[in-house]
């Protein structure tokens, strides 16, 4: 049910903090560890290569797991579209562990995969928010988002769930593996659901955002660098499935590569900055776009921000920013899709599941 809500899709991003809180109290055990299936943790400690399949946002979220499972469990990760993957069949490690990442568990592009991938014998993972899912039932493993039900179209808290439920089983595999982290996922996951409704709690702001960069524009174009490219993606997804704005997410140091020849006067390019080792290099990128009329807004993470940024984000840690970045990011898809009238829980053409390939 909506309750007071107008559209399932802003009670969803509003129940973003809910739900970080509900997966730290899931994965927590009574020493305040990570409480995690042992067989899952069996089953990753002795991989040599993690790929991930997913579609859509799901494979966004998997592109952001990919560096938690890197540089935390030091494992290499390949993350591969679903509908993709038969085409371009990698060479498979000697201990191959699949993780299909989906919301609904139901995807049939990613299901495909998981047939494939069974009959060759190997294992695989699902991390799902619906754990009697096709998906689920055909894996050897399930990991539950806890996320309760997504009703709306456009996936939000899926996303995040997503996000920190992968945190979470990247931090586990390292304990197992011996190797020493001075990052609690648990507690700066704590830290990550206060600043989700901190951004939640200023929606007047993205609010004016969008009308002011969206309201009539027939494009758009998001830029990041490192974990922003990743979140930039999302972000131009949301921002296209319900507003129908044609928008691109870039990395930043691409777009001299051609994208920037679509710049002209007014065109609104959102940049953002929550990383220290790109926010010298994404705001050059910014000023580029600018000399050619570009209509920029930056959004960057505190500690690294500027006086003409349009809105600062409360500072979490590094590897957990697109959990507080993609909130202004679905905040302004939203907006810019009530602005222009159009059904932000049902957008055309699409469905909530894609059961066909
Ligand atoms: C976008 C969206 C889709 C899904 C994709 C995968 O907002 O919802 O891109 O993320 O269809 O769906 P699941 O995660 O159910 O496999």
């Amino acid at each position: 049910e909506k309750g007071t809500y107008p559209h399932f899709m802003l009670k969803e991003i509003d129940e973003q903090p809910f739900v970080i809180r509900k997966i730290i109290q899931e994965y927590q055990d009574e020493n305040d560890a990570i409480k995690l299936d042992a067989d899952i943790r069996k089953a990753m400690k002795k991989v040599d290569r993690i790929y991930i399949i997913a579609a859509g946002t799901s494979y966004h979220a998997g592109l952001v797991g990919k560096q938690f499972l890197e540089k935390l469990a030091n494992i290499p990760v390949e993350v591969h579209i679903a509908s993709e993957f038969s085409y371009n069949m990698p060479l498979l490690s000697e201990k191959p562990l699949f993780i299909f990442i989906s919301q609904s568990g139901e995807t049939a592009d990613s299901r495909s995969v998981l047939v494939k991938i069974k009959e060759l014998g190997h294992t695989a993972l699902t991390v799902t928010n619906v754990p009697g899912s096709t998906l689920s039932r055909e894996a050897d493993h399930t990991l539950h988002l806890h996320a309760g039900p997504e009703i709306a179209v456009a996936s939000t808290k899926a996303y995040t769930a997503q996000i920190a439920v992968l945190a979470i089983l990247a931090v586990d595999t390292a304990k197992a593996k011996g190797i020493a982290l001075d990052f609690d996922p648990l507690q700066e996951l704590g830290i990550v659901a206060s600043a989700m409704e901190s951004l939640t709690d200023q929606k007047e702001e993205f609010e004016a955002i969008a009308k002011d960069m969206f309201a009539t524009t027939p494009n758009a174009f998001y830029i990041g660098r490192g974990m922003d490219y990743f979140v930039v993606q999302e972000a131009s997804l949301k921002l296209k499935e319900i507003s129908y704005i044609q928008a691109e997410g870039f990395a930043g140091g691409e777009l001299k590569h051609g994208t920037i020849a679509l710049i002209e006067d007014g065109t609104p390019v959102i940049a953002i900055s929550t990383q220290e080792n790109v926010n010298y290099s994404i705001r050059g990128n910014v000023q580029e776009v600018e000399a050619r009329g570009a209509k920029a807004c930056v959004i960057s993470l505190k500690g690294l921000d500027q006086d003409t940024d349009s809105f600062v984000l409360p500072h979490v840690h590094e590897l957990l920013t697109p959990l507080v970045s993609v909130i202004p990011m679905q905040l302004l898809a939203y907006y810019a899709a009530l602005h222009r009238d159009c059904d932000v829980d049902k957008p055309r053409n699409l469905a909530k599941s894609v059961t066909v390939e």
